[in-house]
């Protein structure tokens, strides 16, 4: 077999964790049948379980066809591309196998290693490969993907940094955050600069207030080592994924599409966040457990750890000053939707407030951005009738057509890894604005001897999350506007 240009190895570190199975594997497996791995790329699955080869294609085909895969020739040729390799990450004698590995394959001078381990891992991996002289570009380019959360404070994300910046270039290294691959995510960019209908409005001038929010049904499923000690909903949601969107739909237009011109921009509206207010806390931040948390397995008993938080933020800048930010996300929530609403400011006359309609709705945009890809524009129309009455109605798109696939946020990443495109990770400079905008609030809460507030499981919350809004008649949309039923939409007038 002949190498192509892009040949490379997917080197997966954690290659039996969870995330391997249900985002990575998966993912390299669309794109092997969608054809984008050039025919001499091997897949290495690392860990500590002591699997042989053909025992982690089983695994694999087994994981695969729960999820759908059907035994295809597309399963099979993906299942050849597998091998497998067992060690400690702490030992030096494994970095040496895998060296091996790299060595002996015809066609593995470029290489991708894939953190997909705890935290804890990050600085050991990296300095077992730059001992073995695995990261040295000599013959071919390495990087680096690392998995969120990076560091759990700032300090903690300045000494990650400088352990890997002792040994990997930047352009090296690639900060993932799945959720700015999500397509809707991608979408905001698209609905932004590729039309001209929005932008004109697009400020402090015509909206009053923006919502994003991500909520779930589940639970800490499993992972409450990791959520408990380092997590939480405010680090492993907001710092990251919920402040990428702000950061997508408050930006200035990029230059261009390219990596640096798109981070620039986000930088810098996360640098432009206003600091929360700590001594006015309340009035900015809730946070909250669901009932039971403290009974999940593993979880520490009397535990602060917050499973829903709401913060309200304010981006300092000549378009957006003033203007707040809701952010929310929380776990074992009512439904599972995550979308942004902007609400427009009302008009400076109510011409129609005098007639029988008495209310007049303010504009609504809602993005969908799961389970429903969707845009709606909330509008007032006439009813009709021979009286002047208004109600809301509903323009409603879906994003996709009947039929079309939508490709999971890791598919797309994984393959801007292997074409070198950085666009959508994340530059140290944006983590380290995250980092400062949640810590002070993170540090208030861990000096504060109260207990976080309770929601009951299936809720939306903590009544108390409204409070944030400190303005009469405003509180959180909890769903989508619906083909114009009054019933889905907030303080509707019956
Ligand atoms: C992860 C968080 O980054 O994102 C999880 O660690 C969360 O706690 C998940 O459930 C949400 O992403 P998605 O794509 O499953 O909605």
């Amino acid at each position: 077999m002949s190498c192509t240009t892009e040949s490379h190895a997917y080197v997966i570190f954690g290659a039996n964790g969870n995330l391997a199975k249900i985002k990575l594997l998966p993912a390299l497996y669309q794109l092997h049948c969608l054809g984008y791995l050039a025919p001499d790329v091997k897949i290495l699955g690392c860990g500590r379980t002591a699997h042989a080869r053909d025992d982690w294609r089983d695994e694999v085909r087994k994981t695969l066809a729960e999820a759908g895969a059907d035994a295809t020739d597309c399963l099979n040729g993906f299942l050849q591309r597998l091998d497998y390799l067992a060690g400690s990450l702490n030992d030096a004698t494994f970095y040496q196998a895998l060296g091996n590995w790299i060595g002996a394959g015809e066609c593995a001078r470029n290489v991708i290693f894939y953190l997909s381990v705890s935290p804890e891992l990050y600085v050991p991996v990296t300095v077992g490969l730059a001992d073995a002289g695995l990261l040295a570009e000599t013959n071919g380019w390495r990087r680096m993907v690392v998995e969120k959360p990076f560091g759990h404070d700032l300090q903690s994300a300045r000494d990650l940094q400088h352990a890997l910046n002792t040994h990997l270039g930047e352009e090296q290294i690639y900060r993932i955050d799945h959720y700015v691959g999500k397509e809707s995510v991608q979408n905001l960019l698209v609905l932004r600069f590729a039309n001209m209908i929005l932008e004109p409005l697009w400020n402090r001038h015509y909206i009053d207030h923006v919502q994003i929010t991500h909520a779930e049904t589940v639970g800490v499923e499993g992972r409450a080592s990791y959520y408990d000690g380092h997590g939480g909903a405010t680090r492993d949601m907001i710092q990251s994924h919920l402040l990428q969107v702000l950061a997508l739909l408050a930006m200035e237009p990029p230059v261009s599409l390219e990596a640096e011109s798109l981070r620039d921009e986000k930088v810098k509206v996360l640098r432009s966040i206003r600091p929360v207010d700590t001594a006015q806390l309340t009035g900015h931040a809730v946070r909250a457990q669901y009932a039971g948390y403290q009974q999940e397995p593993g979880i520490a008993p009397g535990s602060h750890t917050e499973t829903y938080a709401a913060l309200k933020l304010y981006v300092d800048n000549w378009r957006w000053r003033d203007v707040p930010f809701y952010l929310r996300t929380g776990k074992r929530l009512k439904e599972r939707r995550s979308m942004v609403a902007v609400r427009f400011r009302e008009p400076p006359m109510q011409l129609f407030q005098g007639t029988s309609a008495a209310t007049v709705h303010p504009n609504w945009l809602l993005i969908g951005i799961q389970p429903d890809d969707v845009v709606q524009m909330e509008i007032s129309a006439k009813v009709p009738g021979t009286e002047t009455r208004t109600r809301q109605i509903v323009m409603d798109a879906s994003v996709g057509n009947p039929g079309e696939r939508k490709a999971d946020a890791y598919e797309d990443l994984l393959l801007d890894v292997i074409e070198g495109n950085r666009s959508l990770f994340l530059r140290y400079d944006e983590v380290k604005a995250a980092w400062n905008v949640v810590d002070p609030v993170m540090r208030a809460w861990a000096d504060d001897e109260h207990p976080p507030l309770q929601y009951p499981v299936g809720s939306w919350g903590p009544k108390a999350a409204n409070q944030i809004f400190g303005q009469a008649g405003q509180e959180w949309r909890q769903s989508m506007g619906c083909n114009g039923k009054a019933d889905f939409l907030p303080n509707a007038a019956g």
